[in-house]
């Protein structure tokens, strides 16, 4: 045992999870010692869920970057803190100890300073997964810029979008990434998306795929010719900014059931102490462990257990620019076989994706080194389950089924590795901290076992999200206000007879496309720009990669008759607007869609189709034309 904090048997969980419930502030005063403070806090925890208004470790200082690096340095100076997978596996790979990210996270403090980054400054990064990324993220961390990382999968209007909600004046990007055998001209959509930002004062654009690029005269620097500015002035150290406990660390735009993403804001203190004590614990992490997690940093998975969470505890993290399935479907298990990797971490749709090459990919990949395995982002199959567990764990590693969420900051619900009992498709019991409530439709609290509601959490923990980036009261409303001094997850749930908790999708107008969150309103939006479209209906549907696909009904004004081409424009749209991963899968054209008599579309009658019911919609006698439903049925895709 390496971290004072580190659970090691089932009676020291129940342990820790009564005194957390019983005693949180003592609890989390004790774990928060081990970390490195400028100043202590005086007061643990003020919270109420009405405002909401939620403060962890007050009067507190620190910077989460001498969490992340200073404080190793003098034991694991020398260790590597990241190494990073090229996509293309003829390149070679980069490892960067502590020593070396710690300089290049002070030499870039220095680049930002140099172009004008100033403590509570939103930076936009917009980047591929390079080095440079996890540099740039931590020297705003550093400089106390708040960051907000955009996927790179997100189109333009997307970035403009996000840009103007945090006044981002600053940007870092690439002048392309490589994913696969695609380069995506990352720097180009940038300036697609300045057109409408006039207020971005500068955009930092680093080298990797040698894309064309347009720089504007003033605004667009190169960060190679600013690193070599701060070289010529001696790569002075760059001390870290002294940060308030819940001053903001980032932001991180997600999808709700409006049409307009929420800026998610997660603080210093709470989300780092959140995150190394849910790293430590869930993977059962010791210090010398290679810990690959797949994500992308765009996500929330990639903040919390890519960086910040492996970071602070000292950890080795591996980054992996590409995708699981280039050159060939064997690439993940090419990459734990190289670095002999000990903790693997991905997606339920990435193992279901896997699992449709066969075995052949694993069969002469050398995979003893796994210790851990475990999965995020949405429900897991049975299936999916035993075959990443035999095939992959070859039945010796255990499963963390992890369920959180961009808001939670980190793990709430799981498994500890080897520690606590698994159960195939449940995420189990909830880590020290978390109080979970399922609540029936009503919002009364269901007790007991064998039961199952709406998931939520009746008391804060260090990592929730403090407020929505620009409008406390959307926070409010969105978590805070659909049942009294609860927090929603927006989750249905179960709890089994011993209490464990499965997860069992989302209850509102939000879909989990390959573990990405999509709002059904945002997609509908989008596909209502196109200009052929009167109206359309978007819900989700059983899928079996993606967990699940997006279903759009559309009533389109024909201009040219040719169906698929239509249907292709449409998707071209949605791709234009949101970005590829918001495509709807399929598309039908219909005459009417199901409304009531106050004009309300009734999705569940919707859901039912797109899921292959005919039979069995509904009561459909309060719609206002119930034969546009069998003209739906009758058209299914
Ligand atoms: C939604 C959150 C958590 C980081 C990645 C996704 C679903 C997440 C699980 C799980 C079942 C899960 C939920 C949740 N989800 N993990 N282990 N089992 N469902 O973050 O984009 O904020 O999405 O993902 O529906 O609400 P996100």
């Amino acid at each position: 045992m390496f971290y004072p904090y580190q659970i090691t048997s089932e009676a020291a969980y129940e342990k820790a999870y009564a005194q957390s419930i019983e005693d949180p502030e003592n609890f989390w005063n004790d774990i928060a010692q081990h970390f490195h403070w400028k100043k202590k806090w005086n007061k643990v925890l003020e919270w109420n869920f009405t405002e909401p208004s939620i403060k962890w470790f007050l009067g507190a200082q620190l910077n989460i970057t001498e969490n992340c690096l200073d404080r190793h340095i003098a034991e694991r100076g020398h260790e590597p803190a990241i190494i990073w997978e090229p996509n293309d596996p003829e390149e070679h790979h980069r490892i960067l100890t502590y020593k070396e990210l710690l300089f290049k996270v002070e030499q870039f403090c220095h680049v930002l300073q140099n172009n004008g980054v100033k403590k509570g400054d939103r930076v936009c990064l917009y980047m591929g997964m390079v080095p440079e990324l996890a540099i740039a993220v931590l020297a705003c961390a550093r400089i106390g810029a708040i960051h907000s990382v955009i996927f790179g999968g997100f189109s333009a209007q997307s970035i403009a979008d996000r840009l103007v909600d945090a006044q981002a004046e600053f940007i870092i990007t690439c002048d392309g990434a490589f994913r696969g055998n695609k380069e995506i001209a990352l720097k180009s959509i940038i300036d697609d998306a300045l057109i409408q930002c006039r207020f971005v004062k500068k955009v930092i654009v680093l080298t990797r795929t040698r894309t064309p690029v347009s720089m504007i005269k003033g605004r667009d620097v190169w960060w190679e010719d600013e690193i070599k500015k701060v070289e010529t002035q001696g790569n002075p150290p760059f001390p870290a900014v002294t940060m308030e406990a819940e001053d903001p660390l980032f932001i991180l735009y997600t999808s709700g059931s409006t049409g307009k993403p929420k800026g998610v804001v997660h603080t210093c203190a709470g989300y780092m102490v959140w995150t190394t004590y849910t790293f430590v614990n869930v993977f059962q992490y010791n210090p010398g462990d290679i810990h690959f997690c797949t994500a992308d940093i765009g996500w929330i998975t990639g903040h919390s257990y890519i960086l910040y969470g492996p970071l602070s505890a000292g950890a080795t993290t591996l980054m992996f620019e590409g995708i699981p399935i280039w050159p060939d479907a064997g690439r993940f298990w090419q990459i734990v076989e190289k670095y002999r990797a000990n903790i693997l971490y991905t997606a339920p749709t990435a193992i279901r994706s896997l699992m449709s090459f066969g075995n052949g990919p694993l069969q002469d990949k050398d995979l003893h080194s796994l210790k851990t395995l475990g999965t995020v982002g949405e429900p897991i199959n049975e299936e999916a389950w035993h075959w990443y567990n035999e095939h992959v764990g070859q039945k010796k590693c255990p499963i963390v089924d992890t369920w959180w969420q961009t808001e939670t900051g980190g793990i709430l619900i799981s498994n500890l590795a080897g520690v606590t009992p698994a159960k195939p498709s449940y995420a189990t019991k909830p880590l020290p901290g978390v109080q979970p409530v399922l609540v029936n439709e009503k919002g009364e609290s269901i007790e007991g076992n064998n039961v199952s509601g709406n998931l939520c959490i009746r008391f804060p923990w260090p990592g929730m999200l403090r407020t929505t980036y620009g409008d406390h009261e959307r926070c409010r409303t969105n978590y805070f206000a659909a049942y009294p001094n609860l927090y929603f997850t927006g989750d249905g749930c179960l709890r089994d007879e011993n209490g464990n908790y499965r997860i069992t999708g989302r209850v509102d107008d939000v879909l989990n496309v390959s573990g990405h969150r999509i709002g059904t309103a945002e997609v509908e939006n989008a596909i209502n720009m196109h200009a052929g479209v009167v109206e359309s209906a978007v819900v989700g549907y059983p899928h079996d990669i993606k967990g699940q696909g997006i279903y759009a009904f559309v009533i389109y004004t024909s201009s040219h008759g040719d169906e698929n081409l239509s249907r292709q424009d449409i998707a071209q749209t949605v791709s234009r607007v949101i970005g590829a991963l918001a495509k709807p899968d399929k598309i039908q054209f219909v005459k009417g869609l199901p409304k009531t008599r106050s004009g309300k579309i009734m999705r569940r009658i919707l859901r039912k189709i797109a899921e292959g019911e005919t039979q069995n919609l509904g009561d459909t006698t309060t719609l206002l034309d119930p034969a546009v439903v069998e003209d739906i049925v009758a058209g299914r895709l």
